[in-house]
């Protein structure tokens, strides 16, 4: 199983949903975000205060548990609405997850997402 986790433009969240069905996927969990890529990162400069200045823009984050082989369907399900071409479109990072478990049946791994 693999943690796909998705930062998107917040207007894109309805077509990403919408996209994610279309490959099978209908479980993940969703969070209003702040954050900052190349362009808008922080400055910070340390003089005798220490003056912070940071510029986060809002953004949606969308996180879901597939299996191995939904992996590359669901980030191309993602791109595919989620790209203008114009800077700030988000990022899709995947990490590897050991187990999980629906609570109600105790069903684990696969059979659990
Ligand atoms: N390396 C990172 N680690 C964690 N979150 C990140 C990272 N890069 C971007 N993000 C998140 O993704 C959001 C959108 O990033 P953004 O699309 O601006 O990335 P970028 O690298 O600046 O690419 P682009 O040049 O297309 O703007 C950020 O606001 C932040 O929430
Ligand atoms: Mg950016």
């Amino acid at each position: 199983m693999v943690k796909v986790e998705c930062i998107i433009r917040p207007e894109k969240i309805a077509d990403v949903k919408d996209s994610l069905a279309n490959v099978g996927v209908h479980g993940m969990t969703v969070t209003e975000v702040i954050g900052c890529g190349f362009q808008k990162g922080h400055t910070a400069s340390l003089n005798w205060n220490t003056e912070l200045n940071i510029n986060l823009l809002p953004k949606i984050k969308v996180e879901m548990i597939v299996t191995d082989d939904e992996v590359e369907d669901v980030i191309a399900a993602i791109v595919k609405v989620a790209k203008t071409g114009e800077i700030g479109d988000g990022k899709i990072f995947t990490s590897p997850i050991t187990d999980a478990v629906r609570i109600r049946t105790e069903e684990r791994g696969d059979k659990a997402i």
